[in-house]
């Protein structure tokens, strides 16, 4: 578009920034990070290193598409451009520009056992109050009133996918929305990784080589280029552990909304 020819001033071989012609959308904790560091193994992938949270975010979104493509990294004529901001998949006012800017744009959206999800949405929250020295109720607290769960705790309303989808659903077709399986990137990356790459329309460049187990850190990890690395120790995290009467609370409460994601999405995930 005209737009990124305008902004586009400083170009050198081609090289300057652009705007995301992908977005990782979500969903928070599914493993996003992962997602994107294996995504940016490809030569013809450019990743924004941070989140950007531009759609969700007023004081950004305020400061208009300029702002964003300021964000982006630079990238050659064959790469595609990527973020990832994982509170975009719950924000209900981002669908809708993120369509403005390219309804063409393709998403991305990894998602994971939703009560895993809440586990380790929580046990992100908890540490971030332990940085700060911040006290912080245990899980018990936030997820039971009562004899039921609180529907008002907000990870439990993050893992209802099926709600969230629907959102994006009035403005992109499913077919610009690639689902990737995040329990099974966890456990076997390459083969969900060689379906990005072909939903993105992505040369298959990504090598199954591309991936070690790590012992030590229970996950796989990356080797590139003859270099390894694994993702940052906050990501893996122990989970609470729950008594095994509002685990099975927590599994039923999801039982129907599952349901209804599947529907949605027209595929099944082997959740509990
Ligand atoms: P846990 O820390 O609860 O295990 P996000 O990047 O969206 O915050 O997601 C974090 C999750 O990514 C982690 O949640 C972890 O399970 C998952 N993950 C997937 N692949 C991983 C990998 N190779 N290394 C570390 N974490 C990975």
């Amino acid at each position: 578009g005209s737009f990124q020819e305008d902004l586009g001033a400083v170009v050198t071989n081609g090289s300057t920034q652009r705007l995301p012609q992908t977005i990782i959308i979500g969903v928070r904790k599914g493993g996003t990070r992962a997602l994107l560091e294996m995504l940016s193994l490809h030569p013809d992938v450019a990743a924004a290193e941070n989140e950007v949270h531009f759609f969700d975010w007023e004081e950004h979104y305020r400061q208009g598409l300029g702002w964003y493509l300021s964000q982006m990294p630079v990238s050659s004529p064959h790469q595609l451009t990527v973020e990832k901001t994982p509170a975009y998949f719950t924000s209900p006012q981002v669908p809708e520009r993120v369509y403005r800017m390219n309804p063409a744009v393709r998403l991305l959206l990894i998602v994971r056992d939703p009560s895993e999800r809440v586990l380790s949405d929580y046990a992100q929250v908890l540490h971030n109050h332990v940085q700060k020295r911040k006290p912080f109720p245990p899980i018990e607290a936030l997820l039971a009133r009562g004899s039921r769960l609180n529907p008002d705790y907000k990870a439990l309303n993050r893992s209802l996918y099926h709600a969230h989808l629907r959102a994006w659903l009035r403005f992109f077709p499913l077919r610009s929305i690639h689902l990737v399986d995040g329990d099974r990137l966890i456990r076997d990356p390459f083969p969900e990784m060689q379906k990005v790459e072909r939903f993105l329309q992505l040369a298959p460049q990504i090598n199954a080589s591309n991936f070690y187990f790590n012992k030590t850190k229970g996950f796989y990890c990356l080797r590139d280029s003859g270099r390894d690395r694994c993702l940052h120790e906050s990501k893996g995290r122990a989970h609470p552990r729950l008594d095994p009467e509002l685990l099975r609370r927590l599994r039923e409460y999801f039982h129907e909304p599952n349901k209804k994601f599947f529907k949605l999405v027209g595929r099944t995930f082997d959740w509990h």
